[in-house]
């Protein structure tokens, strides 16, 4: 069941049942010569849709634009600061629990999101305690969750690309994107064959340390096939962390 598509009947039929939604959260960067920009944002989205549909939960909007300012050197990254990152997710926040959502699990897909979501959270609890919220009512819960770090996810991943998944532009988030969208699919020689590693910092000093894009990844081994067994290990993980975040204390 995704928000988007319901009516407000229906998420008020919802919340009767539950006060718990899994949101998206990624972002709009450069991934690399064959990676789709919006492959952050496609792939938490992708497999909390499918969990949505098989387990009946409810999926938020995706949060798609995040902090990725050390992308900016490329064309088509769009980023949020982390200020603004931090008050979008506020809002977002604000608006869902003035409904009597108190149980929002943002689904990552961007290690560069888990400053600034840290940073919302401690915001948006600090207005509960100051009673903004209302005083000694049913507790407040967040969680950030990382799609790769799943039980599970991490060994299908490393089974299915033993060398060459690298960090970022990876094998596993590549193939999850060609399983969603076969047709973006892109054929690209890569030179080295695997990128270097190295620090992030600014926008420039990633373009000259990665010039491609890649950090220490081979994506072109990412097939559609192999994003299916990740996106079928993930639901399954997804939907019982969601079903005990949401169930309890
Ligand atoms: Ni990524």
């Amino acid at each position: 069941m995704q928000l988007h598509l319901s009516s407000w009947p229906e998420i008020e039929a919802y919340l009767q049942r539950s006060t718990a939604l899994i949101v998206p959260i990624g972002s709009t960067e450069q991934h690399g010569p064959n990676g789709l920009l919006g492959t952050d944002a496609i792939c938490p989205e992708v497999i909390a849709k499918r969990a949505g549909d098989e387990a009946g939960l409810l999926v938020g909007p995706t949060f798609n634009v995040g902090s990725a300012q050390h992308h900016l050197g490329f064309p088509g990254t769009i980023t949020l600061r982390p200020s603004t990152m931090i008050a979008a997710m506020k809002d977002w926040a604000d608006s869902l629990m003035r409904h009597g959502f108190d149980r929002i699990y943002w689904f990552n897909g961007h290690g560069g999101n888990i400053a600034p979501a840290t940073a919302a959270f401690a915001e948006i609890y600090a207005d509960a305690s100051f009673g903004r919220i209302g005083a000694n009512g049913r507790s407040l819960k967040l969680q950030l969750k990382n799609w790769w770090e799943l039980p599970g996810v991490m060994g299908v991943c490393r089974e299915l690309f033993p060398v060459g998944e690298g960090s970022h532009a990876t094998a596993s988030e590549v193939s999850v994107t060609y399983f969603a969208y076969p047709d973006a699919q892109k054929h690209v020689e890569m030179t080295p064959k695997i990128a270097p590693t190295g620090p992030i910092r600014d926008a420039d000093d990633y373009r000259r340390r990665f010039p491609d894009g890649r950090i220490g990844s081979d994506p072109s081994q990412a097939t559609p096939e192999k994003g299916q067994k990740i996106v079928e290990a993930a639901v399954k993980a997804l939907i019982a962390d969601f079903q005990s975040f949401a169930s309890g204390d």
